[in-house]
């Protein structure tokens, strides 16, 4: 019997390869051929495993005018990703029982890649029915939360003997009021990465380790900007998990002067001395886009009321691609970061590694096609970049989900992704 798919001269930083799939699923990785009712010849590509972006903001359901779950995943599909999280702040929050299923629903409706889910976390009773549709994690934004609500919420996990991370949004809400307090009557983006100062994230990234330190509980820390804060980490290890945003490790405050509120995003730009930069790579675990869509009308308000966020998921690859191309970084820490290190910390058992018996997910890029990133060409629906004009060497140029071709050569035509239940089979060695 031929396989459906034979996917030939794979090449990977372990070999070059050709890869057999058969339902969705890789069954053979071999120097040989096989007989296939469908081949594609990837000479002159690198092949990846499928992208996951642990952090998106698809919008969906309440804001589907910023983007819904059918742009929002073909944007993933365009920029390599064949798996995304989406994060709970909807409207309504994915913080029940029935709006988490809701979503799941929208989601297999509507997305072309496959998804999992980030919960919301308001009323702690809700907690155990969430879990029986295996959330990646539960999502705290300590920036307006009480802290004795956050203690709740491990100790009731703690009860329930879950595994499930907790992801924070690491920034202390006092130092933020006392710090805007002080700023008084100013108007220009640059004073809002002073309003959220570095010792905010500092503090909130402190209390961060001491919850999981106490509980030992998994805690997965959101877009962390700042150095000092990853020092905080360090001795906690084994219970905490970091993640960094493409804006953080490359752009500084001064794009606040240059793009205004297209360039504000919780947490703010930093100062190139307190920032993170691409020597700090080997200390962080995942890069997540923190893809957070608005319109150019809501981004064109005052600097206070505009809404935070930028869309990165047609950005991340082709940036990341060009470190590459410059020396800067490794195309395996690509690999380890956007594949392998969300697979493991949100437990998508099927996905994140090249293997047999894993979903045939595959990003295959070309290292040398070269451009110009310009916003106007985004599936996403927000059409606004601080990346603008950021010369780029290396891109996607094929996006496979399950077997299936969701972009070709730019293209999205379409797909069927499938909500992925986190934390439910055997976890990665
Ligand atoms: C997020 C959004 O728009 O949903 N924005 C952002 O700047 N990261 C929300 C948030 O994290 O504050
Ligand atoms: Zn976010």
């Amino acid at each position: 019997m031929p396989v459906d798919l034979f996917l030939e001269n794979c090449r990977t930083e372990r070999g070059t390869f050709n890869i057999g799939v058969d339902d969705g699923r890789i069954v053979k990785i071999t120097r040989g051929r096989m007989d296939a009712s469908e081949r594609i010849d990837l000479r002159g590509y690198h092949v990846l495993p499928g992208l996951i972006d642990a952090h998106v903001h698809f919008r969906d359901p309440g804001l589907e005018y910023k983007e819904d779950f059918r742009s929002g995943s073909m944007a993933a599909a365009r920029g390599g990703f064949s798996t995304v999280i989406d994060m709970p702040n909807t409207v309504p929050p994915a913080d029940t029982t029935s709006e988490f299923k809701r979503k799941i629903k929208i989601g297999e409706r509507k997305s072309v890649v496959d998804f999992g889910l980030h919960a919301g976390y308001s009323d702690p009773s809700e907690v155990e029915g969430i879990l029986k549709f295996g959330p990646a994690s539960f999502k705290v934004f300590m920036d307006s939360i009480e802290m004795g609500k956050v203690d709740v919420l491990f100790r009731r996990l703690r009860d329930l003997g879950s595994g499930v991370p907790i992801t924070l949004h690491c920034e202390n809400r006092e130092i933020i009021r006392h710090s805007r307090e002080n700023l008084g009557e100013v108007e220009e983006p640059y004073a809002y990465s002073l309003a959220r100062p570095p010792l905010a994230e500092e503090v909130s990234v402190a209390e961060a380790a001491a919850l999981a330190y106490h509980y030992r509980h998994p805690v997965h820390i959101c877009h962390l900007s700042t150095r000092r804060a990853l020092r905080f980490i360090e001795p906690f290890r084994g219970y905490i998990t970091c993640e960094v945003t493409p804006h953080h490790l490359l752009l500084d405050s001064g794009y606040l002067r240059r793009f205004g509120n297209l360039a504000k995003t919780n947490p703010p730009l930093r100062s190139a001395e307190t920032g993170l930069s691409p020597g700090d790579l080997p200390d962080i675990d995942i890069i997540g886009t923190d893809h957070a869509p608005h319109t150019l009308p809501e981004k064109e308000m005052g600097v206070w009321e505009a809404p935070p966020g930028i869309p990165n998921l047609e950005v991340v690859l082709r940036v990341l691609l060009t470190l590459v191309s410059e020396g800067r970084m490794n195309i395996s820490t690509i690999r380890r970061m956007l594949a392998e290190g969300p697979a493991r910390i949100f437990g998508l058992a099927s996905k994140g590694f090249i293997r047999e018996g894993m979903d045939a997910d595959f990003t295959v890029v070309d290292l040398r096609r070269e451009g110009e990133i310009s916003a106007d060409e985004f599936y996403s629906r927000a059409h606004y970049t601080p990346f603008e004009g950021f010369r780029y060497r290396g891109d996607a140029v094929m996006t496979i989900v399950r077997g299936e071709v969701v972009m070709d050569d730019g293209e999205v035509p379409g797909g069927r992704g499938r909500y992925i239940a986190c934390h439910s089979k055997k976890e990665h060695d």
